[in-house]
C-alpha cells in the first residue's frame, strides 16, 4: 500500500534529533491520517535458511547481484526493492537494521551447515544484505528474482531489527503472479496454497506482502523493481548509549590489522554485553540517507560480522573498507539482542519457510 511520501530533518546531536521530532509530531497530523491507511506487516516464519555466520559473504551490503573483487554477477533478473520501515505510527524509523535473504535463481540458498556456504549456491550471488536506515526510514537492495524450491511458491525472507529491540522480527514477500519455473512450468505451490502466506488470514495483510514488480524504465535486461513498506505494528525506544555522546567516529589506516589486512581501524568506547557493527556512506557525515555496512576483518579477536564486547573500555575495530568522508556510523545492539549468529535467540529455526532437508 502507498502512504504519502514524507520527511522531516534530523540532525545527528541526540537531543536535536528528539527535539524535531517533538516539533514534527507537534506540527502535522499525519499519525492519526496514517492509522487508518496503514497495513501493518504480518510477522511470519523465519524458516530454517537464515545464512549462519560462517556463510554471510564479507561482502554483506545492499547489492545482492555484485559481490566485491567479483569479475561476473549473480544470475537471474535483476531486481530492486526499495522501501521505508515504519513505526505503527507511521513514522519512519531510523537506526533500523533491515536483513534480505533468499534463495538463488535455481532455488539455492546461501545456507549450509557443512561449509563456508552452500556449494550448490550461485557463487556470484551473496545471498544476503544488510542495511541500516537513516533518518527518513529508507531502504534499498538490489538483487534478483527468487528461484523456486520444492514445497514453497518464490518468495524473500526480511528481517527487520528496530532500535533497541533483542529480536529480529521476520516476515516475508512474495510476488503478485502466476509462478513458473525456469522451463515455463507453472509451478505447483502458488501463493493461495503455500503454507506462508495462505497462512496470514488478513486479506489486508496477505495482499502487503504480495507487491507488484514493474520493469525498470531505461533497461533492456528485464530489470524489475517494486516499493515495499515494512509497518512494524509495535512501538519501540530508541536506547541511550551508556556513556553518552555520539557513534559517529573517524577510522584510522593501519599497515596492519589482525587479521593481517590492511585496512582501518575504528575505535569505540565499548560496554559489556553491547554488540558492535560498522556502517558507513557518503551520507554519513549527516546521518542522513542510510548506511550500508562495512565487513570487519576477520580475526580472533573480532567477528567479521558483529562484535560483542566482553568487557567495559575501548576496544578497536578492523574494517575492510575506507569510509567515503572519513566517518563511520557504528551501530550498537543493546546486550541480549539476537545478533543472527548460531545459538542465539532467533539465530536459525526450524518452521514452514522452506522444505525438509537441504537448502
Ligand atoms: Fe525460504
Amino acid at each position: 500500500m502507498k502512504t504519502p511520501d514524507f520527511r522531516f530533518h534530523v540532525p545527528v546531536d541526540r537531543r536535536r534529533f528528539f527535539k524535531s521530532m517533538a516539533t514534527a509530531s507537534a506540527g502535522f497530523t499525519l499519525p492519526g491520517f496514517l492509522a487508518e491507511a496503514l497495513t501493518l506487516s504480518p510477522t511470519v516464519t523465519q524458516g530454517p535458511y537464515y545464512p549462519l555466520a560462517k556463510n554471510i559473504p564479507l561482502d554483506k551490503d545492499n547489492d545482492l547481484v555484485q559481490l566485491r573483487d567479483h569479475l561476473t554477477t549473480a544470475a537471474g533478473i535483476v531486481t530492486h526493492v526499495t522501501g521505508r520501515i515504519l513505526d505503527a505510527s507511521g513514522n519512519p524509523v531510523r537506526g533500523a537494521l533491515v536483513e534480505l535473504w533468499h534463495a538463488d535463481r535455481e532455488g539455492d540458498y546461501l545456507y549450509s551447515t557443512s561449509a563456508t556456504r552452500n556449494p550448490a549456491c550461485d557463487p556470484d550471488f551473496a545471498g544476503f544484505g544488510q542495511f541500516l536506515t537513516g533518518s527518513d526510514g529508507r531502504f534499498r537492495f538490489r538483487t534478483v528474482k527468487a528461484g523456486l524450491y520444492n514445497g514453497r511458491t518464490r518468495h524473500y525472507h526480511w528481517g527487520v531489527t528496530l532500535p533497541g529491540e533483542k529480536v529480529r522480527t521476520t516476515t516475508q514477500t512474495g510476488w503478485n503472479e502466476t509462478a513458473m519455473d525456469l522451463t515455463g512450468k507453472v509451478w505447483a505451490i502458488q501463493n493461495a496454497n503455500d503454507s506462508v502466506f495462505s497462512g496470514v488470514s488478513d486479506a489486508a495483510q496477505r495482499a502487503s506482502m504480495l507487491p507488484t514488480y514493474t520493469a525498470v524504465a531505461g533497461t533492456t535486461t528485464g530489470e524489475q523493481e517494486t516499493a515495499w513498506d515494512y509497518v512494524a505494528g509495535r512501538t519501540f525506544t530508541e536506547p541511550t548509549y551508556p556513556g553518552g555522546g555520539s557513534l559517529v567516529v573517524a577510522g584510522v589506516p593501519v599497515a596492519s590489522g589482525p587479521g593481517g589486512n590492511d585496512g582501518f581501524r575504528v575505535t569505540v568506547p565499548a560496554y559489556t554485553g553491547y554488540s558492535y557493527e560498522i556502517y558507513g556512506n557518503p551520507t554519513l557525515a549527516e546521518l542522513g540517507g542510510s548506511a550500508l555496512p562495512f565487513a570487519m576483518a576477520p580475526s580472533a579477536a573480532v567477528d567479521r560480522t558483529i562484535f560483542t564486547a566482553t568487557t567495559d573500555g575501548l576496544i578497536d575495530l578492523y574494517v575492510t573498507r575506507q569510509a567515503v568522508r572519513g566517518f563511520y556510523l557504528v551501530s550498537f545492539r543493546v546486550p541480549g539482542a539476537d545478533t543472527g549468529t548460531p545459538g542465539s535467540a532467533g539465530g536459525t529455526g526450524g518452521g514452514p519457510g522452506g522444505p525438509p532437508g537441504g537448502p
